[in-house]
């Protein structure tokens, strides 16, 4: 057995020993939700850019009937169907089992998901993006189909385990604006850090797949395929000639400033993500990762 499944039993031996109740109890959800907001395009927007159709779009499949396969060190997790169907999407749900979903990552009958689904990063999305968010899903066609299940093996594959990763090595976003910094800095910071979710594959993962952001967006690498992804830090960026404007350009088309094209995961990033940024998100971002234009 590998080092990371031996530590995920030793944690569970340890909580069927002294906290068994914590890990047959239902997590119970800190926020009600307060926004009667239903603007559908500004929804479908948000669900672009984070990476919710992207995520839960097959290639050739039914928009957001899921089945997207996303590789881990525990093993292959597979994103379900999140469409309308009453019984194999979210149909029955409602707009508060949805955010406790997306922001908290706890199912409406109180079960962990694993953060290969990155709602670290949702934290900080707010009420009315939630409520935009749910109004334009409720408008996507019917998928009956059921997503396949993960293909997770022992021990990663008894959920109730995560109850006990959660408190040690959950690391949500929470947005706070910085005074000292622009609008256009603290927009770029909320998106980069928060719903675009750059650090779920530029942060460094410890060896439980925790995120490690207290360096910041660091680079990680050990990508589960064997890849890695480059540091997002001013210092690296410069010495690679990133400037403001190839670097909103890259992020639009996928070309880098050398004529080459962005590889592996990151171009498929541009393609369901970024490509479909508005600019003044784009601009932000360039801001926060680079500092402010001259
Ligand atoms: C990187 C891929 C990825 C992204 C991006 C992503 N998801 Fe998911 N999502 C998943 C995976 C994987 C799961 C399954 C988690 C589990 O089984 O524990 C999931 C689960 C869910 C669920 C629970 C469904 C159920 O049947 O219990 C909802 C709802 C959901 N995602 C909505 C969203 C929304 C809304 C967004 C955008 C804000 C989003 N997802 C972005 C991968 C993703
Ligand atoms: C699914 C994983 C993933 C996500 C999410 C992701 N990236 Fe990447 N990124 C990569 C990988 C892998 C590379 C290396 C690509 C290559 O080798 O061509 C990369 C490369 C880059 C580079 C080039 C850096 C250099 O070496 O010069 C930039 C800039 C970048 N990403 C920005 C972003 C931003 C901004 C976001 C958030 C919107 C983001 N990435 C989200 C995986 C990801």
């Amino acid at each position: 057995m590998r080092l990371p499944a031996l530590i995920f039993v030793a944690v569970l031996a340890a909580a069927a020993a002294g906290a068994g109740w914590l890990v047959f109890a239902p997590l119970s959800a800190r926020t009600e939700i307060g926004s009667t907001s239903a603007d559908v395009k500004r929804g479908a927007y948000l669900a672009r850019l984070s990476g919710c159709v992207s995520c839960h779009t097959a290639e050739n499949g039914e928009p957001f009937a899921g089945g997207v396969v996303l590789q881990s060190p525990f093993g292959e997790f597979v994103s379900p169907n999140i469409t309308p169907h009453q019984t194999n999407g979210i149909g029955s749900w409602t707009l508060r089992d949805f955010s406790v979903a997306v922001r908290e990552g706890i199912s409406p009958d109180g079960e962990p998901y694993y953060p290969a689904f990155p709602y670290e990063f949702f934290a900080s999305l707010t009420d009315r993006d939630l409520a935009d968010i749910w109004a334009a899903l409720q408008i996507v066609p019917e998928v009956s189909e059921p997503a396949p299940d993960h293909r997770v093996g022992f021990p990663f594959n008894v959920r109730a385990g995560l109850k006990l990763w959660r408190p040690l090595f959950e690391r949500t976003f929470e947005y706070s604006a910085e005074d000292d910094q622009s609008r256009n800095w603290n927009l770029g910071r909320y998106l980069v850090e928060g719903p675009a979710h750059c650090g779920a594959c530029h942060a460094p993962r410890n060896i439980a797949g925790g995120l490690e952001l207290s360096e910041g967006i660091v680079g990680n690498s050990a990508m589960p395929g064997g890849g890695s992804a480059p540091p997002l830090t001013i210092a690296y960026l410069a010495q690679r000639n990133w400037t403001h404007e190839n670097l909103v350009s890259a992020l639009r088309t996928g070309v880098l400033p050398d004529g080459d094209v962005f590889g592996g995961e990151m171009a498929e990033i541009v393609r369901g993500n970024t490509s479909y940024y508005l600019s003044d998100h784009l601009n932000a971002m360039a801001t926060y990762l680079l500092g402010e234009p001259e």
